[in-house]
């Protein structure tokens, strides 16, 4: 196998942070996943699996041997009377995969249109944007469990997915124990997602209820969009208030929104009356970070090389240059800004914000 050594990954992290890989490897189907794990006896040997690097933050270089995920191809694998069924190899970059489904009459993927990232990280965090998470239209994923080099498959229960969440992310049980695919085991540093399969309804329906896109459809004046307007009006509303990553490097939301007890919620509303928040179907109450953060008065601030975005206080960004080495933001300056944000977020309305990426 090709070992890249002393990689650069500064143009495979969406914030363009100048970190190196000691050890690089690009697999490019589920086989060479299965002879990676082999071959480097990932059982023993740490490793880290990157896929578009679009939720990462790198605070250095990274010493276990990289796996970069580039698995291609994109096809219907099965129609049912009330579904297609499309797969996705991990390694696609995931807003194609979407506009690929469109194009081909499957709706159902337009309000995720335009997430950075690719198909294998999906699930991972379960992407979810405009009322829709990936958990919506999930169907079933294709793994190998990098410890033994055995493939396997998940349907959407034993992905654990919640809020930004899901197995992947929770770490794995001592090597030997048990079957890794069971309900609540986390397989994070274990499994890597080779496919994904999602089931696109026949029976489509438009969720129009966030507030952007209800403003999108009224000044379109389009009572029945289809799901190609949607996707349209989705682009729009995220290249509107979303810097793109190809131009000023960030990992799109840096916090989670938190979410409080109806009576935390209650106590915060008499402090704070125009605190943003939304009823969730558990009974909890979930806050908008960003007007959280926002209220501190961080929106546009820099802090060294890092900063807050000036229209949306929830998405740091590098204000260094993306492409150099030299001058791009680290993975230092990030954490640093980011508990100045949590400190002052946590004086002011007692809530501590957890990071959405990864920090590696
Ligand atoms: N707000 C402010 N000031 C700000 C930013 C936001 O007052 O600087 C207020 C807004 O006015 C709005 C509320 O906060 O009332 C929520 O903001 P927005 O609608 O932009 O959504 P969000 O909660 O910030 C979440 C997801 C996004 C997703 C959007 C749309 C999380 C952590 N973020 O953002 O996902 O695209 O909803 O559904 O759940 C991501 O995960 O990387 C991501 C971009």
């Amino acid at each position: 196998m090709l070992v890249e050594k002393n990689a650069s990954l500064q143009s495979a992290n969406s914030f363009g942070i100048a970190a190196r890989a000691r050890e690089l490897v690009r697999l490019h189907s589920e086989a060479a996943v299965q002879e990676a794990a082999a071959h480097f006896d990932l059982a023993r040997q740490p490793f880290f699996v990157l896929g578009g690097g679009s939720n990462i933050v790198l605070t250095g270089d990274v010493e276990p041997l990289v796996l970069k995920v580039e698995i291609p191809g994109m096809a219907l694998v099965e129609e049912t009377a009330r579904h297609w069924i499309v797969q996705a190899g991990a390694g696609v970059d995931w807003h194609a995969f979407v506009a690929w489904t469109l194009q081909q009459g499957w709706p159902g993927l337009e309000n995720l249109a335009l997430i950075p990232g690719t198909v294998g990280a999906a699930p991972v965090q379960n992407i979810g944007a405009y009322g829709v998470e990936l958990q919506d239209r999930f169907h079933s994923l294709s793994a190998v469990d990098c410890l033994t080099g055995q493939a396997f498959a998940l349907d959407a229960a034993q992905c654990a997915f919640g809020y930004r969440d899901s197995v992947f992310k929770h770490a794995a049980p001592v090597a030997g124990q048990g079957a890794g695919w069971q309900r609540g085991m986390g397989l994070a540093g274990r499994a890597l997602i080779t496919s994904v399969r999602l089931a696109l309804p026949k029976a489509w329906r438009p969720e129009l209820e966030y507030l952007d896109l209800q403003r999108k459809r009224e000044e379109a004046g389009i009572a029945q969009p289809d799901a190609r307007r949607i996707f349209d009006w989705v682009c729009q509303i995220r290249q509107a208030k979303l810097p793109d990553p190809a131009v000023l490097g960030n990992a799109g939301s840096f916090f989670k929104n938190p979410a409080v007890t109806p009576e935390q919620c209650r106590d915060i509303i008499a402090r704070e009356p125009k605190i943003v928040h939304y009823p969730m179907p558990d009974g909890s109450i979930k806050l908008a970070a960003g007007w959280l953060i926002d209220a501190c008065g961080w929106r546009g601030k820099t802090v060294g090389r890092a900063g807050v975005y000036e229209k949306q206080a929830l998405v740091l960004v590098n204000r260094g240059d993306r492409h150099s080495p030299d001058t791009s933001v680290t993975g230092g300056e990030v954490m640093t800004l980011a508990k100045a944000i949590q400190t002052s977020v946590y004086e002011r309305f007692g809530i501590l914000l957890q990071p959405e990426p990864v920090v590696v």
